[in-house]
């Protein structure tokens, strides 16, 4: 199995997102077997909560579906857990690599990084803007989405 964790600061916008988007892409190319996601947020204020009500707007405008979901904080032992450790910008990385174990940091990596055409490198936070935010964001998590289940075909699976 390939385990994928998204992280951002709430885990209502940016990371629920990114998992919904890219489960669905797993789901198409028939991986459901092979990889496991799911994502957190290094803040735990809306643990519990489902996704912001605009993320839930923008995902089903594109025929994706997160309603489902539910913020949760980071754990320690998630590092250990997971090969992919994703962070939406510079300050999740920050806050990740503070808590993570050393053996495991290469684990951890920025989202936008499996997306070099995108000519950004963090997904901006969009909790305090508009729809707008939140369409940009979702084209982003898309584009990084197709680039890191690449990465993964390329690293993890093409050898079997
Ligand atoms: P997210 O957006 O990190 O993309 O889920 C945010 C959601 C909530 C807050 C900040 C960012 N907040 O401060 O409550």
């Amino acid at each position: 199995m390939v385990r994928v964790l998204f992280v951002c600061l709430g885990n209502i916008c940016r990371s629920p997102t990114a998992e919904g988007v890219f489960r669905d892409l797993v789901r198409r190319e028939g991986l459901v077997d092979l990889i496991v996601t799911d994502s957190c947020g290094t803040g735990g204020w809306h643990a519990g909560d489902p996704p912001d009500s605009r993320a839930c707007a923008e995902a089903e405008s594109r025929g994706i579906e997160i309603r489902d979901l539910r913020a949760r904080q980071v754990r320690k032992d998630d590092f250990g857990s997971f090969d992919y450790v994703l962070g939406m910008d510079d300050g999740n990385i920050q806050n990740l690599l503070a808590m993570c174990p050393p053996e495991f940091t290469d684990r951890v990596k920025l989202f936008l990084s499996f997306a070099p055409e995108v000519g950004r490198h963090d997904v901006p936070d969009p909790y305090y803007g508009g729809p707008d935010g939140f369409r940009k964001v979702f084209d982003m998590i898309d584009k990084a989405s197709h680039g890191l289940l690449a990465d993964i075909r390329t690293r993890h699976l093409d050898a079997r």
